[in-house]
């Protein structure tokens, strides 16, 4: 197993994201399917488990809790307030008051006494980001929380932030088709020694080539409000696919698992979460840590996918203005 530094902890180079367990993807998979995945995940070695308070409204969390009772020495658990479910709405409260109830919640959900790593899930940009993060700091002192993460931020809040309270990973959406962070957040969280956890990393199944017809996703699929999923930019997007698939071969892996070595080729403080609802993809993700693409298979890659040649946006205008992520374009 390849371990990378994890905040002041150690894990598996890919970690488990457990969102599509409860969450995003159309129909969630059955109880018994999403319990297999985490029992199977803990005996590949998987150590690093990423849920959030929004996912299903607190079913993932629940899921996880009742899953894996009487594990939790067994995984580093990270899970992350302050974006939630509210009368069947999503609502983003970074308030102290609301992020304590948060934890509160996550910690009766998942079964435990404390979260290792607690992130804001979005900053909630009618609160000083340095009011959130202090009552989270408040938490550590109390035990409750052992390190802090932030999500989806810019170089700049993430400095503020850590003024307050040293922060221990950012996460934020990186992969061969999303760049942002190569703007400035993975040279902060370079220079602040901070771990970046690399969020979507298989371009929300995109990259993995077995995506190529929107029109057969449940009509609850988050990717259908996505631009980049949209017409014209989807047919473009497929485009890619097939130089993608060749890299692939050559490089003796698959498709998803190049996504996977691209981005741990990309700095050795990051760490992908690739999610999933199936025992195969499960295995050939964390064996993605094997893969070593060769320089001259990164660099046709770059070329290949990069902020020029992708189409569309990742987030509707809407879900866009709830972030603070330097962007490049419209990418
Ligand atoms: N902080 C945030 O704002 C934020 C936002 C989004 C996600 N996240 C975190 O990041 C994690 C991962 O992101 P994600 O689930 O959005 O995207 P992802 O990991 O890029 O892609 C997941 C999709 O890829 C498919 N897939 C996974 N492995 C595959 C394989 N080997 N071959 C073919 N298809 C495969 C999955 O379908 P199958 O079920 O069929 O495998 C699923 O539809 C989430 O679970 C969550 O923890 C955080």
């Amino acid at each position: 197993m390849h371990t990378r530094a994890n905040g002041s902890s150690t894990t598996p180079a890919i970690g488990l994201g457990c969102m599509c367990l409860s969450h995003a993807y159309g129909t969630p998979p059955p109880p018994e399917q999403a319990s297999a995945v985490l029992l199977k995940a803990l005996d590949l070695g998987y150590t690093h488990l990423d849920t959030a308070a929004l996912y299903g409204f607190g079913a993932n969390e629940r899921l996880l809790g009742e899953t894996l009772k009487g594990r939790r020495h067994e995984y580093f658990l990270a899970t992350k307030g302050g974006m939630f479910g509210l009368d069947g709405k999503r609502v983003i409260d970074g308030r102290p008051e609301t992020v304590r109830r948060n934890l509160e919640d996550s910690l009766r959900h998942l079964r435990t006494d404390v979260i290792d790593l607690y992130y804001l899930h979005r900053w909630d940009k009618q609160v000083p980001i340095e009011d959130s993060v202090g009552e989270v700091s408040r938490m550590v002192s109390e035990g409750k929380v052992r390190t802090i993460g932030l999500c989806e931020v810019s170089a700049p809040t993430i400095r503020k932030a850590h003024a307050v309270h040293p922060i221990a990973a950012l996460q934020t959406e990186y992969s061969l088709w999303t760049r942002n962070a190569e703007v400035a957040a993975l040279a902060a969280c370079r220079e602040l020694n901070i771990t970046f956890v690399a969020f979507s990393p298989l371009g929300r199944g995109f990259l993995t080539g077995e995506l190529r017809d929107v029109s057969a996703l449940p009509p609850k699929d988050i990717r259908l409000a996505m631009p980049r999923f949209q017409g014209d930019n989807f047919e473009q997007n497929l485009r890619l696919l097939d130089g993608l698939a060749a890299i692939a071969r050559e490089s003796g892996c698959t498709m998803g698992q190049t996504a996977l070595a691209w981005l741990l080729a990309q700095g050795p403080h990051i760490l992908p979460i690739p999610g999933t609802t199936r025992l195969d993809h499960l295995e050939e993700n964390l064996r993605a840590q094997d893969v070593q693409l060769t320089p001259a298979a990164i660099a046709r890659l770059n070329v290949l996918i990069n902020p020029n040649t992708v189409s569309g946006a990742r987030y509707s205008a809407a879900v866009q203005a709830e972030i603070d992520t330097e962007e490049i374009g419209d990418l």
